[in-house]
């Protein structure tokens, strides 16, 4: 078996998606367990699109140990010098150089001839060299380039010092059998791939992009740039948890292996997706809340005869548990501290005890509280500003079969200022959102509200996640209480403070 190395970008093109802005300690622990899970590398983002990244980048580099820890640059100097910076405390610091290599990019975007763009590139990495032997360069829109061009390309960066070639197919484009060609000619017609490691990255525009990735292993690429739950630009990157469970159900067809802890799987996935405020859909291959559930009759009696009549993976492998651990208001301190060690969130005291303050208001509310209701109390106060921003010091409502619902409103303004406001609406949540604007009094317009329980049961947290237009650009909030009205509330407000708290980001598709 050949190894197949795994470099996660969750936390640079994942964290692409509009609203996905993770701070800067979100990140870091997100990558701890990126770490525990046993990614080769880990694309931490993109220096030079603001001060928050950077920061982001640094802790990242600062802290992780015994995995490569890697950050995006456009082929110019301020930002390869912007990634060193960043990085330069890695264990295994390694620069990530991107440039475009389809005509579409050339002249759509760079204006610039072939020839132009190739001495770019080629002067990019050399200047990249200077800091680290690890040099990364990857051919943007490659699935769409010309393949002599795409050719020449790959054989100048690798002679120029590139040490892994990364094949992107940008947007999507490609099917499984045309991918794999052109992995299958690089391996086989350019003179020098031998000397750097042939790397991909799709994206799943048209829902290929696990099976495109598989093809490029099948053809020789022999590392994968992923992301967990699909995470990533539009309709998402490959998805780390199908390819690396793709290979571990059929490694004789691969013919590969990774160094990937497949039990770490789903505890990662709920991180992730906790953090981001990204939900996973229930149908979703691997980490769905659905993926192992056997809901037909015919089914269910086949996997209680024997599990591998309708299951190819034993959902033990991907670190689902049968038993649910239970915690009530007198688990005791202990208990509720192994509980989070076993989800992997460690604590610091000062921290725990504020936490365990929340855990038990709401298991005095909720009696029996499950890992999910815990996964969502931490999000919940992770999300709480680090800076004033806006506060919710009261809330009432009134509503009743012969009245509009109504709601008074309190909160705290950043600049520190009591304010209240009373108003009318379709629902106690509409009245809510509309006291709150004429506090705020800035335009904004709700795209999406949406409402999930956390668990089953009547008692059961409500999870909410709204998407809201300020000023032309979309922020996510997410808020989470055992009222539904109140964590509807929560959410608004925290969609607010991330307005407030706003972190100008660059893409790495404007041209520098
Ligand atoms: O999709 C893409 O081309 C990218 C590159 C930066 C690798 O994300
Ligand atoms: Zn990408």
């Amino acid at each position: 078996m050949e190894r197949l190395y795994v470099l996660d970008t969750t936390l640079r093109d994942g964290e692409q998606i509009p609203g996905a802005k993770l701070t800067a300690p979100e990140k870091l622990e997100i990558a701890r367990q990126l770490a525990v899970l046993g990614v080769d590398v880990i694309e931490a983002g993109f220096p030079a699109s603001s001060p928050g990244d950077f920061e982001a980048v640094q802790m990242i580099a600062r802290e992780i140990r015994h995995t490569g820890i890697t950050a995006l640059a456009r082929a110019v100097r301020e930002d390869i010098d912007a990634v060193w910076d960043a990085i330069r405390e890695a264990e295994y610091p390694q620069i990530h150089i991107v440039l475009g290599v389809s005509d579409i990019h050339l002249e759509g975007k760079f204006r610039r001839s072939r020839e132009e763009i190739l001495a770019m590139g080629v002067e990019a990495v050399r200047y990249a060299k200077q800091f680290t032997p690890y040099v990364q360069y990857s051919t943007e829109d490659a699935g769409r380039a010309d393949l002599n061009y795409l050719k020449q390309t790959v054989e100048a960066v690798i002679k120029a010092g590139a040490t892994v070639v990364n094949i992107p197919d940008t947007t999507g484009y490609c099917d499984p059998e045309e991918f794999g060609h052109i992995i299958h000619v690089l391996k086989t017609e350019v003179p020098n791939i031998d000397q750097a490691l042939l790397s991909v990255h799709c994206h799943n525009d048209l829902g290929m992009a696990t099976a495109n990735t598989l093809a490029a292993v099948k053809n020789g690429a022999r590392r994968v740039e992923v992301t967990i739950n699909g995470l990533g630009e539009r309709a998402g990157n490959t998805a780390l948890e199908e390819v690396v469970m793709a290979i571990r159900v059929k490694p004789e067809f691969y013919q590969v292996t990774t160094n990937i802890r497949t039990e770490e799987i789903a505890r990662t996935s709920r991180l992730v997706s906790s953090l981001t405020g990204i939900w996973v859909q229930p149908n979703k291959a691997i980490v769905g809340s659905n993926a192992f559930a056997h809901s037909s009759g015919i089914h269910q009696d086949g996997v209680l005869k024997n599990r591998q009549t309708y299951e190819i993976i034993d959902p033990r492998w991907v670190g689902i548990t049968e038993s649910r651990m239970v915690l009530t208001a007198r688990s005791g301190r202990h208990a509720v501290r192994a509980r989070l060690r076993e989800l992997g969130r460690e604590l610091d005291d000062a921290r725990f005890e504020q936490f365990h303050r929340q855990f038990l208001d709401l298991a005095d509310r909720k009696k029996e509280v499950y890992d999910e209701d815990l996964l969502a109390l931490l999000a919940e106060e992770e999300r709480a500003p680090q800076r004033q921003g806006y506060e919710l010091t009261s809330l009432e409502v009134t509503l009743g079969s012969q009245r509009n619902p109504s709601a008074r409103v309190g909160l705290r303004l950043p600049d520190g200022r009591e304010a209240e406001a009373e108003a009318t609406g379709s629902g106690p949540v509409d009245a809510a959102y509309r006291a709150i604007d004429s506090l705020i009094s800035r335009e904004s317009r709700l795209l999406e509200f949406s409402l999930q329980s956390v668990t089953e049961g009547i008692d059961a947290q409500a999870r909410v996640s709204v998407r809201l237009e300020i000023d032309g650009e979309v922020f996510v909030g997410r808020g989470v209480d055992s009222d539904i009205v109140l964590s509807g509330v929560k959410a608004y407000l925290d969609a607010w403070n991330r307005a407030l708290f706003r972190r100008e980001v660059a893409s790495y598709q404007q041209v520098p």
